[in-house]
């Protein structure tokens, strides 16, 4: 048989995370590669309880097919939580999702056309470079700052270009775990506001704020030419993979087409439980706890790289979130310190596949939530003096 595959998948490569995680399946490996929440934290007795009530008292119903928009009462919760943050989102213009990965698909099938251009943040998230390559988008990556994006090249890329989306991470990126200032928020969305151009706000870390004050949503500075996506992977679960999308109706139309091609709905059992819990439990009492602990984790991680690492390497102070963006002296290759970080059985991940179009940059992503605060400061201590060595 010749070639099978469709040109879309064939231009694709497989998830680089995904390999490197076979790796550090390893016990012995201390891994920051990860981009995991912090397992202890599910609210395991209390998922158990809200499984068993949504099985007793709606019993058969929960097994039954759903509608495609997601679950009326679990749409509305989450128009009531914007609502508490200032953000006014009705219900109808909520679609949930099989976590926000599937928000990417989803909009990609319903606004990309092949070639179409994107702006992504420079690092961005692999799994929406993943996604939107599969639909053939051309890429226009902007390098980030402490503060944001760099938003010279933003004007000048709008100019020139007739730009489709413009993907990003305000809060707490992944994986470069900075957020944009109010200020720079505020020259995208004035330099965005009478251009045809959509920004996909991908929230999924926004709860997760351990420092600092909370900054306005691009939802909220321009919500005429944003699309919000929201998730319970980083609040809940990820194993429920339920996420949602927030869109204008003439957006939300088109997308629950792209949604019943895809896979009908969201799973509805896991969609009930959700709601159960969320409806039984205080999730502020929750997020708290999550907080506090990333908080810790992030401060003992900062730590032992203030103490261990060489000087001359540079890193992110996230505000929240669960990952720390490190920056190597030029021409040390992170690929090369991740295969040395493996002999001594310590992990995270090269900056490569955050970019789409350089290689052997040396950046590396450390992830903090899914290592206890020991195991942390063993496994910095590792890493600092690998870079020693290979810096001396
Ligand atoms: C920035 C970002 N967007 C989206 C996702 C996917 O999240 P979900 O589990 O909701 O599909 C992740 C997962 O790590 C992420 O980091």
């Amino acid at each position: 048989m010749g070639n099978i595959f469709s040109d879309r998948i064939s231009d694709v490569p497989r998830s680089f995370i995904r390999e490197i995680l076979k790796l550090t399946a390893d016990e012995s490996i201390i891994s920051f590669a990860g981009g995991l929440p912090n397992r202890d934290l599910f609210p395991l007795d209390e998922i158990k309880k809200a499984a068993n009530k949504v099985l007793d008292t709606a019993g058969r119903d929960v097994l039954q097919y759903s509608t495609s928009e997601g679950y009326w009462k679990l749409r509305k919760w989450i128009a009531e939580r914007y609502e508490s943050k200032g953000i006014i989102v009705a219900p109808e213009n909520i679609l949930i999702t099989s976590g926000s990965q599937q928000g990417f698909d989803l909009l990609g099938k319903t606004l990309l056309n092949e070639g179409d251009k994107i702006i992504i943040e420079e690092p961005a998230y692999l799994g929406a470079i993943q996604t939107f390559s599969i639909y053939r988008s051309k890429f226009f990556p902007i390098p980030l700052t402490m503060n944001g994006i760099d938003t010279d090249i933003l004007k000048k890329i709008t100019t020139e270009e007739n730009i489709k989306l413009f993907y990003c991470v305000p809060n707490f990126q992944n994986p470069g775990g900075i957020s944009y200032s109010i200020n720079n928020r505020n020259i995208i969305a004035s330099l965005l506001k009478n251009k045809d151009t959509l920004i996909i706000e991908d929230n999924p870390y926004g709860e997760l704020r351990f420092l600092g004050e909370e900054k306005p949503s691009f939802y909220q500075l321009i919500p005429e030419n944003t699309v919000l996506l929201g998730s319970f992977s980083k609040i809940v679960a990820p194993s429920f993979r339920i996420g949602w999308i927030v869109a204008k109706p003439e957006i939300m139309e088109k997308l629950i087409i792209a949604k019943q091609a895809s896979d009908l709905h969201t799973n509805y059992f896991g969609q009930r439980i959700i709601f159960q819990y969320l409806n039984d439990n205080n999730i502020d009492e929750h997020i708290s706890k999550i907080r506090q602990a990333y908080g810790k984790q992030r401060d003992v991680m900062i730590d032992a790289i203030r103490e261990n690492f060489p000087e001359e390497v540079q890193y992110t102070q996230p505000e929240g979130g669960m990952f720390l963006w490190v920056t190597l002296p030029e021409g040390l290759s992170a690929m090369e310190v991740f295969q040395q970080a493996i002999e001594k059985k310590v992990a995270f991940v090269p900056g490569d596949p955050f970019y789409v179009n350089k290689k052997d940059v040396p950046t590396m992503r450390l992830n903090f939530s899914s290592v206890d605060e020991d195991t942390i400061r063993i496994g910095i201590k590792r890493l600092g003096e690998v870079l020693k060595s290979m810096l001396s």
